[in-house]
């Protein structure tokens, strides 16, 4: 089985978290512990599903339920050769299933997806987790990556996302010796980015995702970009309502310093 090594510590993009010492209340604004009285447009669909059983995916039938041992042979018993990254949650792992049924095929053959495993000492992971399968179980975009499936199975938590070509948006801009891409193709990235977030606060949606950042940017083989990694999204603001963090998430570099300051997202 491929190992997970630990993540050297990345100074302008450390992983998604809690920014420390940010708990925030306001008398007369909305925080985030009392937003489970909020009106969404998806409140029947996702809130009272987390309320109620906060263990399980939401059951939505365009998710396809993967067991544990489908991923393992999807991924060669997720060999280091089909490693594709590795981020806070997890390694991600490059496999093969079927177009229609989504069994696991030979490497080579069938569909290619790429596998997020949760570490399984990440217990933070799995509240994360469950969001991102709630959320992207929903939302649909063509610049939101698009999720396949999950598998729950005991202590076992993995996703499965299309496979984007052409890696994260950071990988293209960070890494040793890549090509720089061109002006053009970054305007196109970023239009992509733009309208991904559009959708997200629109009142369809009404989600503010704040985890935006290069890593969570992912590129298909033509270089249109898609958002990913929605498990800190949460509902957005209605009404007049502003909206205050109780626990102020993101990534530091990335978030907007007023919102880290103050914990203010709207
Ligand atoms: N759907 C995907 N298709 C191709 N590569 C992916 C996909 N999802 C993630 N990756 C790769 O795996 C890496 C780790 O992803 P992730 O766990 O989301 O962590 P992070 O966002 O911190 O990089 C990404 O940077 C990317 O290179
Ligand atoms: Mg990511």
């Amino acid at each position: 089985m491929g190992i997970c090594w630990p993540k050297p510590a990345k100074c302008a993009h450390a992983s998604s978290t809690n920014f420390p010492g940010s708990a925030k209340t306001h008398s007369n604004t909305k925080s985030e512990s009392t937003s489970s009285t909020q009106k969404s447009p998806k409140e029947n669909l996702n809130k009272p599903f987390i309320a109620s059983k906060p263990h399980t995916p939401v059951a939505s039938s365009s998710l396809k339920s993967f067991t544990f041992s489908d991923l393992k042979n999807a991924t060669k018993n997720f060999r280091s050769e089909t490693l594709l990254g590795e981020g806070g949650f997890g390694c991600v792992f490059k496999g093969w299933i079927d177009e229609n049924t989504f069994a696991p095929t030979r490497p080579g053959t069938g569909i290619v997806v790429a596998i997020k495993k949760l570490k399984a000492e990440s217990f933070q992971g799995h509240k994360e987790w469950l969001t991102e399968v709630n959320y992207l179980g929903q939302l649909h975009h063509e610049n939101l990556v698009k999720l396949i499936g999950y598998c729950l199975e005991s202590e076992n938590r993995l996703l499965v996302y299309e496979f984007m070509q052409k890696g994260s948006l950071e990988n293209h801009l960070f890494k040793k010796g890549v090509q720089p891409i061109s002006w053009a193709t970054r305007m196109h990235i970023a239009r992509g980015v733009a309208q991904g977030l559009t959708f997200l606060h629109s009142l369809d949606a009404n989600v503010i995702y704040r985890d935006l950042k290069a890593s969570n940017i992912l590129l298909d083989s033509d270089y249109n970009a898609k958002l990913s990694d929605f498990g800190l999204a949460r509902d957005g603001p209605t009404g007049d309502n502003t909206h205050v963090s109780t626990r102020v998430v993101g990534t530091q570099g990335y978030a907007a310093p007023e919102y880290v300051a103050t914990g203010v997202s709207a």
